[in-house]
């Protein structure tokens, strides 16, 4: 790594023992449990095209339930979740808080182990899966790296895996491209806007191609209108970079106006209630919303929500 400040190195020694760059902004308690118990970096052992993209299934969630802490005090965040999730498709997640939304996710991505059941990822292990690079992972808040350029940050994660100079720098740029911030390739995270930089952590998730990209309410401390303006460019992305996406969000029309399908979670413990296929045209925009069929699914949703218990 050149010119690393000493917070860039750690940041790479542990990202490297991890094998996931994102994972660092995940969780900090994580981060120490594994720092901790040591697990070495893993060889590549994932031949290009092992993950071979079809329409079928490609995460496959069954039985899933996750205990945080011993089962008489602890809390049971989710109880027997199954859920396939289809190559490309866009998926989203909703239900009260605290249902285990992020929970489930944090397990696709192997930031956490569930408790019972088991979930594959193109009938590998989510460990597999993560060292082989096939999630990226963009949380509510934007956590770049302050002291580096937009470019910089976006390319970060190919440092840490040693990509060369010019393949991170052309990665970098055509992820500038896609997020259309091009301009702002030389500035800092301060000196864009929190949208801008919510944009910059998902051009930096997606930075090694990966096949999955987890979202835990990436929008979710935007005002309305960036909210909108950011949705319909993740719909760009989405379908330039052919990522399958899990979504979680707390609002419902943001579900409806950006899915495929959405599953609709019981309150805690959390158990999908329903899946609710999501038949609006594409492409959607700002008009989708005017369609007597929006309006339709955004009630038959929040009907289920209420149905399922949720206040
Ligand atoms: N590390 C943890 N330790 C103990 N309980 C946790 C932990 N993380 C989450 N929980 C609990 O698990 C439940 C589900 O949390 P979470 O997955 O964050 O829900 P959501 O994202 O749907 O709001 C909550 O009741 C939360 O308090
Ligand atoms: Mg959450």
């Amino acid at each position: 790594m050149e010119e690393g400040s000493q917070a860039d190195r750690a940041y790479a020694r542990v990202a490297r023992v991890w094998q996931c760059p994102d994972a660092i902004f995940a969780s900090g308690f994580i981060l120490r449990r594994h720092a901790r118990i040591g697990i070495p970096a893993c060889p590549e052992i994932f031949a290009a095209g092992f993950f071979v993209m079809n329409n079928g299934t490609l995460i496959k969630i069954e039985s899933v339930s996750k205990q945080y802490g011993a089962p008489r005090d602890g809390v049971l965040a989710l109880r027997e979740v199954s859920l396939d999730v289809r190559a490309g498709e866009f998926i989203s997640l909703i239900g009260p808080s605290g249902c285990g939304k992020s929970t489930l996710l944090k397990m696709i991505g192997d930031l956490l182990a569930p408790s019972a059941g088991q979930i594959t990822i193109d009938g590998h292990t989510p460990t597999e899966a993560r060292r082989a690079r096939k999630c990226g992972i963009v949380f509510q808040a934007p956590t770049l790296m302050e002291w580096r350029t937009i470019t910089r940050n976006i390319a970060l994660p190919l440092e840490i895996i040693g990509a060369p100079r010019a393949a991170r720098d052309q990665r970098a740029t055509e992820l500038l491209d896609l997020i259309r911030l091009r301009d702002f390739a030389a500035r800092y995270p301060r000196e864009l806007s929190v949208g801008m930089q919510q944009q910059v952590a998902i051009a930096r998730a997606l930075a090694y191609r990966p096949t999955i990209l987890l979202m835990d309410e990436p929008f979710g401390a935007l005002d309305e209108m960036t909210r909108d303006r950011l949705g319909q460019e993740l719909l760009t992305l989405w379908q330039r970079a052919r990522v399958t996406i899990v979504f979680v969000t707390h609002s419902v029309a943001e579900a409806v106006l950006l899915s495929d399908r959405v599953a609709v979670f019981t309150p805690r413990p959390g158990h999908i209630g329903r899946v609710i296929e999501i038949d609006l045209p594409r492409p959607r925009s700002a008009e989708t919303r005017n369609l007597a069929r929006f309006v339709e699914l955004v009630r038959a949703i929040r009907a289920t929500l209420r149905e399922l218990g949720a206040k």
